[in-house]
């Protein structure tokens, strides 16, 4: 791993801190085979980052090298094998309330209505129905799925299964977005608009996000600063790049992407 040259911004207002975290699984015990057999898959090798507050963090790297472990980890959904996650300055343990997930292909619960899945959140804090039903009606209005709040999520477009996966993670007012690689499955022009939409929430709301995202041109179009990871079983941080604010159509556009590219050797 490269050293990682931290800026006085970073060490000053890090919201999500990581310091050596590794993730391995323990493999069940009918796939060991013999004694010398592995007994766990190391999926992240000793990883530390800041991630700062108020800013867009991206963490890229190829399939296979680790991002669904770490953004499951920060959540509190996986204990990580070794190290510290510190939120706030304080120890993560456990679910945070005040941490929206938006995760890999939505996971949106296909037997509950639109409104029922927007609403998870605050049902599983035991916030009475009344309470729900307004909070959700109003956030269902401002991301465009009112009228769609008694459909099922099969009948969703892409554009809108995202918002709604947004609008859940959202509804309980965090302060901490994390984001797993939630435009993937989007088509180009879906994808800039949510993208946009993004910014536009991330502002309104003062959120600090962490986005995984497979693509070099989100990363340097949303991002701040970008982690690289390289590598897999176990993946590990290769270069944490900062990025300037840019329009889509700025001219630095493509000398950034071809460092990020250079760094993941694609
Ligand atoms: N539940 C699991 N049990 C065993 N290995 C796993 C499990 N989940 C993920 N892995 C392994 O950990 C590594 C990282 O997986 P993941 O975090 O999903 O990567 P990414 O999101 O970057 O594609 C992969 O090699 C994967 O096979
Ligand atoms: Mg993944």
């Amino acid at each position: 791993m490269t050293a990682v040259p931290w800026t006085a911004s970073a060490l000053n207002d890090s919201m999500v801190e990581l310091r050596d975290l590794t993730i391995d699984y323990a493999l069940p015990r009918r796939f060991f085979g013999s004694r010398s057999a592995p007994q766990s898959v190391p999926a992240l090798a000793p990883f530390t980052a800041r991630f700062e507050r108020g800013k867009i963090s991206a963490v890229i790297g190829p399939s296979g090298c680790g991002k669904t472990s770490l953004i499951h980890a920060i959540a509190g959904l996986l204990r990580p094998s070794s190290g510290g996650i510190f939120i706030d300055g304080r120890a993560q343990k456990g679910i945070r309330e005040n941490t929206g997930v938006i995760f890999q292909h939505f996971g949106l619960l296909p037997w509950k209505t639109v409104e029922a899945n927007a609403e998870l959140p605050l049902k599983i804090m035991k916030v009475k129905k009344p309470e729900r039903r307004e909070r959700s009606g109003k956030l269902l209005e401002e991301f465009g799925l009112e009228e769609f709040r008694r459909l099922y999520p099969h009948k969703l477009s892409g554009g809108m299964k995202q918002r709604l996966a947004a609008a859940r993670a959202l509804i309980s007012g965090p302060d901490l977005l994390l984001m797993d690689e939630p435009f993937s499955s989007l088509d180009a022009l879906s994808r800039e608009e949510a993208q946009d939409f993004l910014l536009s929430i991330k502002e309104s709301r003062s959120l600090t996000v962490i986005l995984i995202t497979h693509s070099i041109e989100e990363a340097v179009y949303l991002s701040d600063t970008v982690y690289v990871i390289t590598g897999k079983n176990p993946g590990a941080l290769a270069a944490r790049v900062d990025m300037p604010r840019m329009e889509r159509d700025d001219s630095r556009f493509p000398g950034l992407s071809g460092r990020l590219r250079n760094l993941l050797g694609a």
